[in-house]
């Protein structure tokens, strides 16, 4: 059994369908669910499903802290799901190739610091693409910068607003970030 610890800052969404995909499937469970921000829906969705769910501050303190119950629970893999801040050295240490993040944009573009939520999106229109989507990819030291896993596109329409876009976006994610995870997670060797 594979087991998971979901990092999210926002509101959850992504991280609650791999909660609900998961719990379905052999071979890959989520263990943990970790929550730079108060969030009661993510805690009620894991209070229901047993799952460990966890918020606190992103301090020097609870970062180490956070290591050591990822390390107690025995966490194999880190899926960031809209989570903002950066990873710390000694979390890359523990889970070398082992950590994902998504963005919502076709990396290398309209990636960094910065580079976040409608942010993106309005940046994309902006630069009037003609095509945007998701990212999955592994995560090193900098902002949106590992090595792409997986990307799926969705067209841009002439009248596309950020507004539009996003809500595109959002259903490719919903689409297929969690089947993603869960393909490369199982097939990987450790
Ligand atoms: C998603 O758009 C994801 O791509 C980005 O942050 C957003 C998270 O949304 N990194 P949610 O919190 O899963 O609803």
């Amino acid at each position: 059994m594979r087991k998971i610890a979901v990092f999210i800052s926002g509101e959850g969404s992504n991280a609650a369908k791999m909660l609900r995909n998961f719990s379905e499937r052999d071979g890959i469970e989520v263990a943990l669910v970790y929550s730079s921000k108060p969030n009661k829906n993510l805690k009620a969705l894991c209070e229901q499903l047993g799952v460990v769910f966890h918020y606190s501050l992103w301090n020097e303190t609870e970062k180490i802290n956070l290591l050591d119950l990822c390390i107690k629970l025995s966490i194999d893999w880190v899926v960031l799901a809209g989570f903002l801040k950066l990873i710390p050295e000694s979390f890359l240490a523990h889970f070398p190739n082992k950590i994902i993040n998504i963005h919502p944009a076709l990396l290398p573009k309209f990636g960094g610091k910065g580079m976040y939520g409608m942010h993106v999106h309005i940046a994309v229109i902006q630069a009037e693409e003609v095509e945007s989507g998701i990212t999955i990819h592994y995560v090193n030291g900098a902002y949106d910068e590992g090595q792409i896993i997986r990307q799926f596109r969705v067209s841009i329409s002439d009248n596309e607003t950020s507004e539009t876009l996003s809500t595109k976006v959002r259903v490719l994610e919903h689409k297929y970030f969690s089947d993603t995870v869960a393909e490369l997670v199982i097939s990987a060797k450790n």
